[in-house]
């Protein structure tokens, strides 16, 4: 039977991480702000706006709310996020997708300022993390290599989206080798596939990424040492697809009709083939939600040194 990759347990970890730097910059008079838009009442969004409320009360960030009807114009999005752009107390913004179908995601996405773009979205922040400009991020340990460090600089502004950040951290804390093992990926979006796939890279994993089009799934997924499935398709991946002693982790959220949660992975065969795999739910999303909050405190501070008077820019 598999080890399971318990995903609030991390989350409760980082939370108390992020709170205890909440505390130490308020006791500096700074304020740790965090703006979530949602657009309409779409159930999923909903519950993940709730869920980021509750984790910013918990941890002393504070939320700055701002709830629109589903008829709001692009333009008066556009404003907001102006706003929110130049406004002090807000040091990074979520915008909960999906956005109504009259208006181009891209465009609003790409408004926010990089300084605030917390979720790591919007084309800068996409463009450096396939430059290898904030992967530093993923190897913590490293940063006082000078290499690392200029990395550092040139992407201060810049973050990596929490959901495959939230992936490498939860295979972080389980000591799970990447370096020359083989990661397949279901799913390339530019919210998690495609990031998740540039993480594994900048971590030397050989990597495949596999979608809709791919022909004879099983024969990829059966190759990977860690297996990571994000489509949002219910018992997708099943033990027959899986190597024996594979890392497995599950992205997929889908609300059932009875209500509950369930991954893309059948998780009772699938777990007496892995060696270790994410429970849906208790797995990956509750990282997701901490990971947003470690970059929101990560552009407080930085923020903060950049406004500093001692530090010069050469
Ligand atoms: N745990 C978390 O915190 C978290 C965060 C974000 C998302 N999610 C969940 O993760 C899932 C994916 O989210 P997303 O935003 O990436 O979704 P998305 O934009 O709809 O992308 C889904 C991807 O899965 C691929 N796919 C769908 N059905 C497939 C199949 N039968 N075989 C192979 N590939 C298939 C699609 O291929 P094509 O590109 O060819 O269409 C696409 O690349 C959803 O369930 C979402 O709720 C979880």
């Amino acid at each position: 039977m598999a080890t399971i990759l318990d995903g609030r347990k991390l989350a409760e970890e980082i939370r108390a991480d992020v709170k205890k730097e909440v505390a130490t910059l308020n006791r500096i008079g700074i304020d740790v702000g965090l703006g979530l838009l949602l657009v309409g009442e779409n159930p999923a969004s909903v519950q993940y706006f709730q869920a980021t409320l509750s984790a910013c009360r918990k941890t002393g960030v504070t939320a700055y709310e701002f709830r629109l009807p589903q008829t709001v114009t692009a333009n008066e999005i556009l404003n907001l996020v102006n706003k929110i752009n130049t406004d002090e107390r807000i040091h990074g913004l979520l915008v909960l997708m999906p956005l109504p179908r009259h208006m181009n995601p891209r465009r609003i996405i790409n408004h926010i300022v990089p300084e605030k773009d917390i979720d790591g979205l919007g084309a800068i922040s996409v463009g450096r993390l396939a430059a290898d400009e904030s992967t530093f991020q993923l190897f913590r340990k490293d940063s006082d290599n000078a290499d690392q460090q200029s990395r550092m600089i040139l992407s201060l502004w810049s973050f990596l989206p929490c959901t495959p950040f939230g992936v490498i951290r939860l295979l972080d804390r389980y000591k799970v080798p990447v370096r020359g093992k083989h990661a397949v990926i279901i799913g390339k979006s530019l919210a998690v596939g495609k990031p998740l796939a540039t993480m594994f890279l900048a971590k030397e994993a050989t990597v495949t990424v596999c979608h809709k089009e791919t022909q004879d799934l099983a024969a990829m997924t059966r190759q990977a040492d860690i297996l990571c499935s994000a489509t949002g398709r219910v018992g997708l991946i099943r033990a027959g697809m899986v190597k024996k002693g594979a890392v497995v982790v599950d992205i997929g959220i889908s609300v059932l009709k009875d209500g509950s949660i369930a991954g893309d992975v059948d998780f009772k065969s699938v777990s007496k083939k892995a060696s270790l795999i994410t429970p849906v739910p208790g797995g990956v999303g509750p990282v997701t939600i901490s990971m947003l909050l470690e970059n929101t405190v990560r552009s407080a501070q930085r923020n903060e040194l950049f406004k500093s008077p001692l530090v010069v820019m050469g």
